[in-house]
């Protein structure tokens, strides 16, 4: 199995990220580690906490807390996407608690615990992946895979014309993590999620069918994006985030990558957030590999085998 760590800002398809990591053979799932993004930080621990239930591994693994804020800006969050992060779902964790270890420290010990080895899925803002790399000047050597769920690879955002909310909300994060000399794989929202990792009526009704309580889980917990994803032209629910963490358990679910020079627009507001994909012809060094076409039907069966799991929910 991997040794993993995803750092998430847990809301709706994170969620489903989390259960790649938490129910994957292949997957060793060394601990979650919290960035503010999609939700309140409340609200994106007790997700996270209610997914450690759901998947009937409560107390297993542990959350540590991170950066509660960008680097140098504001905070700004997403409920309008995706209300609460899970569909409005009470589930108990009573007993459990956050790690005192801060996620940087965490992240900056278990990288060095096993240099080359660790993998991490980053599925919000990079905040506290460039604290950790900024914290440890090994951290970026001591990290096996960097997997990032962020930029777009042609221009169209998700939060504005040119960027991809988790870019945007941390672009200083993010153009020193691809400065900083981890072996990353980028997993950009469009075209490749967009067109890729969306789940229509079709496939939500063959979820709904499983019967499961994680098919149950997956239902509710992406119902406020399903509403905004359509009020906005898109016909299902987008899970750029679990299709990430496929990618990294099952490297044989790509199609087609390719190397890029990766960086992001900090300067402008009209940009902010912007990644920009050079390729050869820009004569830049490239520094990340980003993937552009995958075996969607692959990543569907494998989301549906994985909420077919049957899990009891204390
Ligand atoms: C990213 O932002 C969030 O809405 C999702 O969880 C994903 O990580 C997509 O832009
Ligand atoms: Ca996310």
């Amino acid at each position: 199995p991997v040794p993993l760590i995803i750092d998430t800002d847990t809301a709706q398809d994170d969620c489903v990220a989390l259960l790649a990591g938490l129910l994957d053979p292949r997957a060793d799932l060394r601990a979650i580690t919290m960035v503010a993004g999609n939700v309140g930080f409340e609200a994106q621990v007790r997700n996270a906490f209610m997914t450690l239930n759901a998947a009937g591994r409560l107390g297993e693994v542990p959350i540590h807390l991170g950066c509660t804020r960008p680097l140098v800006r504001p905070w700004v969050s997403a409920e309008d996407v995706h209300g609460d992060g899970a569909g409005g779902l009470d589930m108990d964790f009573d007993g459990c608690e956050p790690e005192r270890e801060h996620a940087v420290d965490a992240l900056v010990r278990l990288a060095a615990e096993r240099p080359g080895e660790l993998s991490i899925v980053a599925i919000g803002p990079l905040t506290n992946i460039a604290m950790a790399a900024v914290r440890d000047p090994e951290f970026a050597a001591n990290v096996g895979r960097l997997y990032i769920m962020g930029g777009s690879n042609n221009g169209r955002g998700n939060i504005t014309a040119a960027a991809e909310f988790n870019f945007y909300v941390d672009p200083e994060a993010a153009k020193a993590v691809f400065a900083a000399g981890f072996d990353i794989t980028v997993v950009p929202w469009a075209p490749l999620t967009l067109d890729q990792a969306v789940f229509d009526q079709t496939a939500l009704d063959e979820i709904a069918a499983l019967g499961t309580p994680l098919a149950e889980f997956f239902t509710r917990v992406c119902a406020a994006t399903l509403e905004f994803d359509r009020s906005v032209g898109i016909d299902g629910t987008t899970h750029p985030d679990s299709l990430t963490a496929a990618l990294l358990l099952h490297p044989d679910l790509v199609r087609r990558s390719a190397r890029y020079n990766v960086d992001v627009e900090t300067g402008s507001e009209l940009t902010r957030g912007y990644a920009a994909m050079s390729w050869g012809v820009h004569g830049l060094p490239d520094n990340a590999t980003v993937v552009e076409d995958v075996d969607a039907a692959g990543f569907h069966a494998y989301i549906k085998a994985l909420l077919a799991t049957p899990t009891q929910p204390a």
